[in-house]
């Protein structure tokens, strides 16, 4: 019995099996087992002889299996160690970074050139009434200029902003009469379009107004050629068209020369060399009677351009969807910009 048990158990090779064995042998209905437990039968001469074999027998058993696990266990705790083992010399995986998207980067950027001419930032709600974003503005009910710019109402006199010109109305409310005034005001505006490569149903709009004394076309003019240089380069001319807006008069649309041609005629700038970029004018009186100001006594300039059209012609972008539909590889593209 001792040399089959110690056969099998040098050949055991896990730790399954020699649980097993363990339990063939030295378990309670084991072999052993059954041979101590018939030793009541044998005479008192043979019952210390044979006990002395059989537990000998065990002893052995015992030892060998007591070897064996202790085996199993080494190999155990080293095949982990071999698992967890760290190299620290590996180079560290890179970090992802986020990046500012572009639209923020350009609103930045054109925040930070006003503000060296000396405005300060101004905001307002997205959700608008109808007096700021119309009536204040000389649209009244029913103009038919209202037409201009589809809204999204929510009551009849609450609606999603169409432009950031109302900031203008709260801005000179606020200021209550004093001047200069001096505000750029950024932010989301919403109008009723279908979204195609050029039209979104919301987009971004930057807003200038400047109030005081002796105000002129030229100080817009000027301020105008000022920022496009800094935006665009410092080749960057820029024309007055007239147009009209109901909230200043007289009222223009400005062109830069073309960003990516500088004028010579390309794709995007349609081969005329020139680029709209923005809406501006003198403040309608009106504007600035309902605002708090007498228009005897000032006057002053306002301009409001699309965020998405700037970014679209500095970096020559195909389509207005990219900003809104989060492509890392489009937005990645800007991030060490
Ligand atoms: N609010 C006009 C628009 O959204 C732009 C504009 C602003 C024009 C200020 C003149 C003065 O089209």
């Amino acid at each position: 019995l001792k040399s089959e048990a110690l056969a099998q158990l040098k050949d055991v090779s896990d730790p399954q099996t020699l649980n097993d064995l363990r339990v063939k042998y030295l378990g309670k209905k084991g072999a052993l087992t059954e041979i101590l437990r018939g030793m009541g039968a044998l005479s008192a001469e043979e019952r210390p002889i044979i006990g002395q074999v059989a537990n000998e027998v065990r002893s052995a058993i015992e030892q060998i299996i007591d070897e064996k696990q202790q085996f199993f266990l080494q190999q155990e705790t080293e095949k982990r160690l071999q698992a967890e083992k760290v190299d620290v010399t590996l180079p560290g995986r890179p970090l992802r970074q986020g990046g500012v998207h572009p639209l923020n980067k350009v609103i930045g950027e054109i925040e930070e050139i006003f503000l060296g001419m000396g405005y300060r930032v101004a905001e307002g709600p997205e959700v608008e009434m109808d007096y700021y974003n119309f009536e204040a503005l000389n649209l009244p009910k029913n103009h038919p200029a209202r037409d201009m710019q589809d809204s999204f109402y929510i009551t009849e006199e609450l609606l999603m902003r169409t432009h950031t010109s109302p900031v203008q109305v709260r801005t000179m409310e606020a200021m209550k009469g004093e001047v200069p005034v001096k505000v750029i005001c950024p932010g989301k505006v919403y109008r009723r379009d279908d979204d195609d490569a050029t039209h979104s149903f919301q987009f971004n709009q930057i807003e200038g107004l400047v109030i005081g004394k002796n105000i002129r076309m030229s100080d817009l003019k000027g301020t105008l050629q000022q920022f496009v240089q800094e935006m665009f380069g410092p080749k960057t001319q820029i024309r007055l068209r007239p147009s009209f807006f109901p909230f200043t008069e007289p009222s223009a649309e400005v062109d830069v020369t073309c960003v990516q041609c500088g004028g010579d005629g390309c794709r995007m700038c349609k081969h005329t060399g020139w680029l709209e970029i923005l809406g501006c004018g003198m403040v309608q009186p009106k504007v600035l009677e309902m605002g708090g100001y007498d228009p005897q006594e000032y006057s002053g300039f306002a301009f409001g351009m699309g965020v998405e059209r700037i970014a679209i012609l500095k970096y020559g972008i195909d389509d207005i969807r990219h900003f809104y539909s989060n492509d890392m590889r489009f937005l990645k593209q800007f991030a060490r910009l």
